[in-house]
């Protein structure tokens, strides 16, 4: 059964509070749902080489391709912040790739900022269909 973008969200947060944020000092939670009401979540994991920090969005959607997840409808994302916390260009091209355009729910620790469509918020993608066109 599907939960509620509520529910998702609080995913969400619970995963932010295990934010492996020590550079940066900012904890990112993300809660992923598959149709079937599968939620997998992921927090930010930082690295002292900097580049190699993967985001919560990037976390959650490996850990749940590498349980056997597929079939996504949408995104939670959290961040202590006022103004919503979009996924970075990276997330967004990995979160398309594999999740195409699926809600994306923005919230912080006390509420829903947001919602986009990922096809909004990555227009014109580069993706697999391209490959074959040619
Ligand atoms: N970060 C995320 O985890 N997700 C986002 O959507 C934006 C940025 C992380 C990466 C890094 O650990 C920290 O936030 C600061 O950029």
């Amino acid at each position: 059964m599907r939960v509620s973008d509520e529910d998702l969200i609080a995913s969400a947060r619970a995963a932010r509070e295990l934010a492996v944020a020590p550079y940066s000092g900012f904890k990112v939670g993300a809660a992923l749902q598959t149709r079937a009401g599968t939620i997998v979540s992921g927090c930010n994991v930082e690295n002292a080489s900097y580049g190699l920090t993967m985001c919560a969005e990037r976390v959650a959607l490996l850990k749940a391709l590498s349980e056997g997840a597929r079939d996504f409808v949408s995104i939670a994302v959290v961040a202590d912040t006022g103004a919503p916390t979009p996924p970075c260009g990276a997330c967004r091209q990995l979160l398309w790739e594999y999740c195409g355009d699926v809600t994306v729910i923005l919230g912080n620790l006390t509420s829903i900022t947001a919602r986009h469509q990922l096809a909004d918020l990555l227009p014109l993608p580069f993706d697999g269909r391209f490959l074959k066109s040619k």
